[in-house]
């Protein structure tokens, strides 16, 4: 359902997209505009850009762009009223919702108040007597009372249909149930409960409601952990197992772990940052998540090798997000939660002080792949090692590394610098070539970035787009240019349709902004759109340059026309040629 563009309206004029970014990206002014490094891709180049007078923000670079809701959708992973309602509240302002919208939000809010209501019953079952062999699992993997209830832990019996009976007993109806993945439904259309007895570990978002459960047999059969299914309440790529306690810690890190039970024995030896993905591997949403609440994020995986594949992933994951990454080896145990058991909490706590930088943890990776008696082999590390060690941005970092890859190889630190050095200056290389990549892109910035949004007609899409500036900058423009020129005679499908909703936004007396046109252009269309309005926008005489804009897209019309005649033409001579 759409949202009032009014409201749209109040809600961009209220909001100031410098501010709004800067809580994001630390922007400098430059002229009228700010520039920062663009938060949606990697540069080194400052090349994102924010229009304060225009509302938009703009990458050069990767060619993100839109209006401050755009922003916001982009940067927290929203979608568009999401978006919408987290702008509004920080600005005071009440999204007007309508019927539709007010009834799946009912929808939501009961849902959650089910989910509430099951783990409730969850742990009364624990601590019921039939739940005597539950508690005793949990007591066995250490765990006391209060950390149990800490994590409302509990307990779903071996029974098809408790769970069932007792909610349907709150009022709680079967399609409820279902759509919130508590019960599941039999080929024959017979409901049952999903999670059967299974010891059951709430899953909490950062608002604090439970939108779904993990649940785990207490002997060895499979599977060993059943999760709840993707809900409209459960969007399992975009939580972390704990963030609702984590993110209150006062540690400056974060440890990630892979598993519940590691999570819980963190927490338990007074590691209250710790979280985990939710048996699958890490997204980019969660990376994100996790920057909002630190810098520095520990990895403690599972020893295994699939848990070293995915700590090399998760690296990869968290430094784009811009997190500072370290890895935690497990000496002499499974995982975390095996380690505390047999350790101890201060045992662990060591471990995290002495936790290698991620690059040592590189750098040793690369060490297991060469057998370094050999010389051959002993090339070929260095090669590998200095690539790693020249990526760092920090001279001391690169020369605490250097003398230490240097001593594992064998070699003179001479020796391994001078190759550091050497790929240092092959980087540079390949940095400013990129750049100028970039620049040139900029500068021309012919073609749309979204293929299908291609120009045909370069020079009349340009006039085109000048017309859009004028009009965007000054609107009451549109009248005196509805005289001189029809959208259907522009080049551009895209910018003919633009032209055209703006002309009806204003028939409608709203402004004609970006955000106006956020409900009706996809994402790459919005993108397009930011960069136009982007460019430099005449002061003066504008009614002459809208005329000038429009002649040149009648000569390049004509131009086309004769063009096209002329491949005829040309196509039939040689055909009967
Ligand atoms: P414990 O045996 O209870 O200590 O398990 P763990 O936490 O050490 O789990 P493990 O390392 O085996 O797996 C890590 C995480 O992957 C678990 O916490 C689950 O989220 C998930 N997982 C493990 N086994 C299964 C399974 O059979 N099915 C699903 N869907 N997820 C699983
Ligand atoms: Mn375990």
């Amino acid at each position: 359902m759409p949202i009032d563009p009014r409201f749209l309206d109040d809600l961009n004029a209220r909001c100031d997209i410098v501010d709004l970014v800067s809580r994001y990206v630390s922007l400098k002014k430059s002229g009228s505009n700010y520039f920062g490094l663009c938060p949606f891709h990697n540069e080194k180049t400052a090349s994102f850009s924010v229009a304060p007078d225009k509302q938009i923000f703009h990458c050069f670079g990767c060619g993100a762009g839109g209006g401050p809701i755009r922003f916001v959708m982009k940067i927290e992973g929203l979608e568009f009223p999401d978006a919408v309602r987290y702008l509004a509240k920080q600005y005071g302002m009440e999204v007007p919702e309508d019927t539709a919208d007010r009834g799946q939000r009912q929808r939501r809010e009961r849902l959650l108040t089910l989910m509430k209501e099951a783990a409730r019953w969850f742990y009364t079952q624990l601590h019921a007597p039939q739940g005597k062999p539950s508690l005793d699992y949990f007591r066995r993997r250490a765990l006391s009372k209060r950390t149990m209830n800490n994590f409302g832990l509990g307990y779903a019996p071996d029974s098809f249909h408790a769970l069932l009976d007792a909610m349907t007993a709150k009022g709680y109806t079967k399609d409820e149930l279902f759509a919130a993945g508590l019960i599941a439904r039999s080929q024959k259309g017979t409901y049952y409960d999903k999670f059967r007895n299974r010891v059951m570990f709430p899953i909490i978002d950062i608002r604090g409601d439970i939108i779904a459960f993990g649940g785990r047999v207490m002997d060895d059969s499979k599977p060993k952990y059943l999760n709840s299914p993707e809900t409209t309440i459960f969007n399992k790529s975009r939580n972390l197992f704990a963030m609702n306690l984590a993110k209150k810690t006062k540690s400056d890190y974060f440890l990630l772990a892979e598993g519940y039970m590691d999570v819980i024995a963190l927490h338990q030896a007074g590691f209250d940052s710790a979280v985990a993905s939710l048996g699958t591997s890490l997204t980019e949403e969660q990376a994100r998540l996790l920057s909002r609440y630190t810098k520095n994020v520990i990895i403690c995986y599972d020893a295994d090798n699939a848990g070293q594949k995915a700590a090399q992933r998760a690296i990869d994951i968290l430094g784009r997000a811009g997190l500072s990454v370290r890895v935690l080896r497990i000496p002499g145990a499974k995982d975390p939660d095996e380690f505390i058991k047999a350790n101890g909490a201060e045992a662990f706590r060591k471990l995290v002080e002495r936790s290698e930088n991620h690059i040592m943890y590189r750098l040793q990776n690369i060490q297991d792949q060469y057998d370094l008696t050999q010389d051959d082999q002993r090339v070929l590390f260095l090669k590998d090692a200095a690539k790693e060690v020249a990526a760092l941005e920090n001279a001391v970092e690169r020369e605490v590394y250097t003398a230490r890859a240097a001593k594992t190889a064998g070699v003179t630190p001479q020796a391994f610098a001078l190759e550091v050095k050497n790929e240092m200056a092959r980087r540079r290389r390949f940095e400013k070539k990129r750049y100028q990549r970039e620049v040139r892109a900029a500068a021309n910035a012919a073609q749309p970035k979204d293929r299908s949004l291609h120009y045909d007609n370069i020079r009349s899409a340009r006039a085109e787009e000048g017309l859009l500036g004028l009009i965007f900058a000054d609107a009451s423009l549109i009248p005196r240019l509805r005289e001189l020129i029809s959208p259907a005679e522009f080049s551009s499908e895209l910018l003919g349709k633009i032209y055209a909703k703006a002309c009806a936004l204003y028939d409608e007396g709203h402004p004609v902004s970006a955000t106006s046109l956020e409900q009706e252009l996809t994402a790459g269309e919005m993108d397009h759109l930011a960069m136009v309005l982007g460019k430099p926008v005449p002061n003066e005489r504008r009614e002459q340059a809208m005329q000038d804009y429009v002649n040149v897209i009648r000569a390049s019309a004509m131009q086309e026309d004769e063009n096209s005649l002329l491949r005829i033409a040309e196509r039939k001579r040689k055909q009967s040629g």
